[in-house]
């Protein structure tokens, strides 16, 4: 059987990562992670300033033909070398991480929804709905304990990008969900993909 490609999409902060590497623990042997972050365009041409400033929630930003590259490769049986992207120098580093084949492949990623020749790899789409209040708290810690960001620094790039890309291209990909999930409460969410995917995996 090809691998089962499931996508997880939704608004930064809106806890897609989250969800994925919950079920990658539940799976640890049969689950590949794919995140759409590291297929950022490295822009070394400018400079870090520069870079920091460059709108990062616009499909533009995203090299989509590489992630339909690895996700065909993924689903032909082979590895994938995936980008590694380093968020606080705000572009790709020098490593690269090595995806395997495995039964099921889990891609992340806000704008995953919008590139169709990637919709069609997928063969279940997710979408997680969270209030924008929550999205924007969460990624604020997130940011800041994670990614080295400072709060002005987060909220300037909320209002100029992440908020106006988030209504223009994220929002709008809901339609091609085949589920919409509570982001704010997903144990039974949770609970109903890890059962699906027990059962993929029992008629491998
Ligand atoms: N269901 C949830 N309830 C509460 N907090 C969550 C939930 N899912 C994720 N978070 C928290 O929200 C933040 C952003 O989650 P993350 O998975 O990185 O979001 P995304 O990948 O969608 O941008 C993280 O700090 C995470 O711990
Ligand atoms: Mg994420």
């Amino acid at each position: 059987m090809k691998p089962y490609v499931i996508g997880i999409a939704g608004g930064s902060g809106s806890g897609k990562s989250t969800f994925a590497s919950r079920l990658k623990e539940a799976f640890p042997t049969q689950v590949s992670l794919v995140s759409c972050d590291n297929y950022y365009i490295p822009h070394d041409d400018l400079s870090l300033e520069e870079r920091a400033k460059l709108n990062y929630d616009a499909p533009e930003a995203l090299e989509f033909d590489l992630m339909v590259q690895h996700l065909e490769q993924l689903k032909n049986g082979q590895a994938a070398l995936c980008p590694v992207y380093d968020f606080t120098l705000h572009t790709r580093s020098q490593s690269v991480t090595k995806i395997e084949p495995r039964p099921i492949i889990l891609i992340d990623g806000i704008l995953i929804f919008h590139d169709e020749a990637l919709r069609e790899c997928m063969d279940l789409k997710i979408y997680v709905e969270t209030d924008a209040d929550e999205r924007i708290l969460r990624r604020a810690k997130r940011d800041m304990q994670e990614r080295g960001r400072d709060l002005d620094g987060v909220i300037d790039q909320y209002l100029s990008t992440v908020k106006p890309m988030h209504n223009t291209y994220v929002e709008p990909t809901k339609v091609f969900a085949d589920i919409i999930l509570n982001g704010g409460k997903n144990e039974q969410a949770f609970a109903l993909v890890k059962t699906q995917i027990e059962q993929l995996l029992k008629d491998l």
